[in-house]
């Protein structure tokens, strides 16, 4: 397998990418561990569990654009690894169509949700591996997914070469093109008198993985549909994640809820986000 060093990592004009992508999540750990005294946010992800469920099984898999694509990269007698599986979104619709997929997924909060979507009638093609990707030791299949995973990841390098290492056909990687607090962001400047640090996008990958060697193909996506709240209570409790604000900490809550009732539009007895973020697939074929 071919290895490289984040001083290796560098595309045309100077850059190195591998320094540029690890240096966006270093700024933004930095800013976010310090708000408020955060910390480090190792139980993200357990924390979130819940509501990400629900908002994975409001998407239709059968419109949602995204799983359509991943499902276009398959063929019936494949194996899938989904690295990141989270509740799962696409290794649940893929399996129905694949001869096996194996889930990787760290959080116990996120792999509950994805035995329980499983359900009773567990498919006895999914397999869950209770790991985070960089421990995981599991055998190469046809294709690797990872979806929405690595804004965090500061050695990108690595996890990406290990997913490559692991694909016998195709690595296929979603990213957001846009910002997720795109629309909180007003409120980072108000609360903690700053935009939000950003996270690493499209762009950032995709000069990466070219720098790495991999020619990988894109197409984009919006949201099948936009971010929903049941009601302001609920847009203010998200918009507190958004901003690392401690729930406990309500001397900011009436300056976000005007915010919030005035930006979020009225659907269906709900409010729904102005804003349809795009997502970019991201894949590459091992003999491509
Ligand atoms: C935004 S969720 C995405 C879940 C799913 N792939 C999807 O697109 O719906 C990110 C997931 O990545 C997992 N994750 C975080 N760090 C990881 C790591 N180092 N290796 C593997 N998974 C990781 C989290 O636990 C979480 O379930």
């Amino acid at each position: 397998m071919m290895r490289h060093s984040d001083s290796s990592v560098i595309a045309a004009g100077g850059v190195n990418w591998a320094v540029h992508w690890r240096e966006l999540v270093e700024r933004r750990r930095v800013v976010i561990e310090g708000l408020a005294t955060q910390g480090p946010q190792s139980d993200f992800w357990d924390q979130r569990a819940g509501r990400y469920a629900r908002r994975v099984q409001s998407l239709d898999p059968k419109t949602d654009p995204l799983t359509q694509m991943l499902l276009g990269l398959v063929r019936p007698g494949d194996t899938v690894l989904d690295v990141g599986a989270g509740t799962g979104r696409y290794a649940i619709p893929l399996a129905a169509v694949v001869s096996e997929v194996t889930a990787v997924e760290p959080a116990e909060a996120m792999r509950a949700q994805l035995e329980q979507a499983l359900g009773v009638k567990r498919p006895k093609n999914v397999d869950v591996v209770a790991s985070n990707w960089e421990a995981a030791e599991v055998a190469p299949h046809d294709v690797v997914i990872c979806s929405n995973v690595l804004y965090p990841i500061a050695d990108a390098v690595s996890f990406i070469t290990k997913l490559d290492a692991h694909a016998r056909r195709t690595v296929a990687i979603i990213i957001r093109v846009d910002q997720m607090a795109a629309m909180i962001d007003p409120m980072w400047h108000a609360i903690w008198g700053r935009g939000c640090p950003p996270e690493p996008g499209l762009l950032d990958l995709y000069n990466l993985v070219f720098a790495l060697g991999f020619r990988a193909n894109v197409r984009l996506a919006h949201r099948a549909n936009a971010q929903r709240f049941t009601d302001l209570d609920d847009a203010l409790r998200q918009a507190h994640n958004q901003l690392f604000l401690p729930m406990e900490q309500t001397d900011h809550d009436e300056r976000i809820r005007a915010y919030l009732a005035e930006t979020l539009l009225p659907r269906d007895g709900e409010l729904e986000s102005p804003f349809t973020p795009q997502y970019a697939l991201i894949w590459w074929e091992k003999d491509g």
